[in-house]
């Protein structure tokens, strides 16, 4: 995959599929520290310790249509080739939390890509999840929560074109002046 938000895609249907009704994703560019995180936490319905251990496995999935899994092992490689780690954390009827980081100036570190139009495809896909965005940065956080914004449209459907604009915009200024003052970190030399 080309972009770190298609890899979030993917992780985050698998909470979908999972009967999550909570869904908080969490992306932290570190640069003073030189790490890319990124966490996504569910309320799903879990995993047992045995399907946990063999989660990284390609060959390990519940899906009846594709005989191989390929999320979280491509999500493992992808952030160890960059010098950096994997952890996935479950319970039965709790949920899961998948947390991978990057080493951020690594030469083969994905760029973050279209984080907005991800949150905007999860978050009108699937209303019937509350989403939660977190950005966080050396230079401020931006988080997203869409409850507030269902529950002022009583009803509307988040399908309904200028919703689906507003969100996008909130989503887009929120990421893009704290991402702006990331790229700017870089380019001076920090
Ligand atoms: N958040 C989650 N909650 C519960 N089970 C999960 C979660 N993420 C992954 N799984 C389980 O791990 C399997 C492998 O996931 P993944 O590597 O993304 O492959 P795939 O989604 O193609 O099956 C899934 O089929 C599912 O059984
Ligand atoms: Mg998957």
């Amino acid at each position: 995959m080309r972009e770190l938000a298609l890899h979030i895609l993917d992780i985050a249907e698998n909470s979908i599929s999972a009967g999550a009704d909570k869904i908080r994703i969490s992306v932290s560019e570190r640069v003073n520290d030189d790490i890319l995180e990124i966490v996504i936490e569910d309320n799903g319905k879990g995993m047992d310790p045995e399907t946990l251990s063999g989660i990284t496995d390609p060959f390990i999935t519940s899906r009846t249509t594709r005989k191989v899994g390929l999320g979280i092992p491509f999500l493992k490689a992808a952030a160890e080739a960059c010098d950096g780690t994997f952890d996935i954390q479950s319970s039965v009827g709790y949920g899961t939390t998948v947390q991978a980081t990057f080493k951020h100036s690594h030469i083969d570190r994905m760029p973050l890509g279209d984080i907005s139009g991800t949150m905007q495809t999860l978050i009108i896909g699937t209303p019937e999840v509350n989403w939660v965005f977190e950005y966080h940065t050396d230079a401020g956080s931006f988080v997203f929560d869409d409850k507030p914004i269902k529950d002022t449209l009583d009803g509307v459907p988040l399908s309904e074109p200028a919703v689906m604009r507003f969100i996008r915009e909130m989503l887009d200024e929120g990421i893009q002046s704290l991402h702006q003052q990331v790229a700017d970190t870089i380019t001076s030399g920090h």
